[in-house]
């Protein structure tokens, strides 16, 4: 089958999955016989366009990448194009005029509010699209609703890159685990704050660690997201109204971040063989659903000790298999960059398609 692609947000995730959509042409084609056309972008600083019979890409990434327009490449014939503007200006005319059945949503969340990705998750169903977002705030915010609508409209709305970046951890839970009951869950879910203590554990400042996690790409845009513990409880908010059903807000999560962590703290724990995690778990008991994020200690018994640096990992406690981890290893240079999350948003794709 033929798919017609739209791009809302097109930042480094969205060009990274345009690489590997390119890459992945040839063997999308023979193992599933996927073809595709990119035929809608909506970017935040270079303008939108539009061609239902497909963009050329390469030219929309020249543009965007020397800082350029890209409104010239829409191509729509319902327009009148006699003023020499493009009719298409913003998000919303993309989405409707593009012709896609999948669209991307990849532009900065208001993580508050979940907007604007649920507005343009909700018109991209509404317009019989299947929906796919790396953004965390929509499934947060419009799980429930976004979901339902999507099986109203026989369409999906996915996110597997939302949490742990590209490493299947939704699809794996839904798919690989019928009728399973989680009980629990407990991991490390926000990579930045992991180096920083890991770093200050070797020895560095809060600051300098916190200047290297930023370096490498891996704090958020306002880190006091990730060092207050925003990031991590946005992620058990997601996980916890996904995987049980129940919406929960980042705010009833009420986390505790590292700054209260001193060098100190770390140099005595150390000594006496543990260290500080900023640890997320859930649990449900008797339909009750406790969620925390806070430093713990850990020791060498907990399968977080080992998970340094850019690590990060969840194990799931269900009724079925006791304890089943996903772990998300450390490499040279960072995690959850984006050639992975782009690959969650790939892996969406492809499960569709395939589906
Ligand atoms: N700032 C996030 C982290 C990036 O450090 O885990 C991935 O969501």
């Amino acid at each position: 089958m033929h798919y017609n692609l739209c791009f809302i947000g097109f930042g480094n995730v969205a060009r990274s999955l345009v690489r590997l959509l390119e890459r992945k042409r040839d063997v999308l084609k023979s193992k599933h016989n996927v073809t595709y056309s990119i035929t809608g972008i909506a970017t935040g600083k270079h303008g939108f366009a539009v061609n239902p019979d497909g963009l050329d890409i390469q030219k929309a990434f020249e543009l965007v990448e020397s800082g350029q327009d890209i409104s010239q490449l829409t191509n729509h014939q319902p327009f009148d194009f006699a003023q020499g503007k493009s009719p298409i200006t913003n998000s919303l005319d993309v989405i409707q005029h593009s012709s896609a059945n999948v669209m991307f949503e990849n532009s900065p969340v208001n993580t508050q509010t979940g907007q604007p990705a649920v507005d343009h998750i909700r018109a991209a169903l509404n317009l019989g699209m299947h929906a796919i977002t790396a953004n965390k705030g929509p499934v947060v915010h419009g799980c429930r609703e976004l979901t339902a609508l999507a099986a109203e409209r026989g369409k999906k709305f996915r996110f597997e890159s939302a949490v742990m970046g590209g490493a299947p951890v939704f699809s794996v839970m839904r798919e690989a685990f019928p009728l399973a009951e989680i009980e629990s869950f407990k991991g490390i879910l926000n990579a930045t704050t992991n180096v920083i203590l890991s770093r200050m554990e070797g020895g560095e400042s809060y600051e300098e660690a916190l200047a290297y996690a930023q370096k490498i790409g891996l704090a958020e845009t306002d880190p006091t997201n990730d060092v207050d513990g925003w990031d991590a409880a946005i992620k058990v908010a997601a996980l916890v109204t996904v995987l049980w059903d129940a919406p929960l807000t980042p705010q009833q999560v009420n986390p505790t971040g590292i700054r209260g962590i001193t060098p100190e703290m770390i140099a005595e724990a150390k000594a006496a063989g543990r260290r500080y995690k900023l640890v997320c778990s859930a649990e449900k008991t008797d339909g009750k659903i406790q969620v925390g994020v806070a430093p713990q200690l850990v020791d060498a018994a907990s399968p977080l000790y080992g998970m340094m640096n850019s690590s990060t990992g969840v194990t799931f406690r269900t009724d079925v298999i006791i304890d089943y981890s996903i772990i998300l290893s450390e490499k040279p240079g960072m995690t959850g960059g984006p050639e992975e999350t782009a690959y969650g948003l790939f892996a969406d794709f492809v499960n569709i398609a395939r589906s």
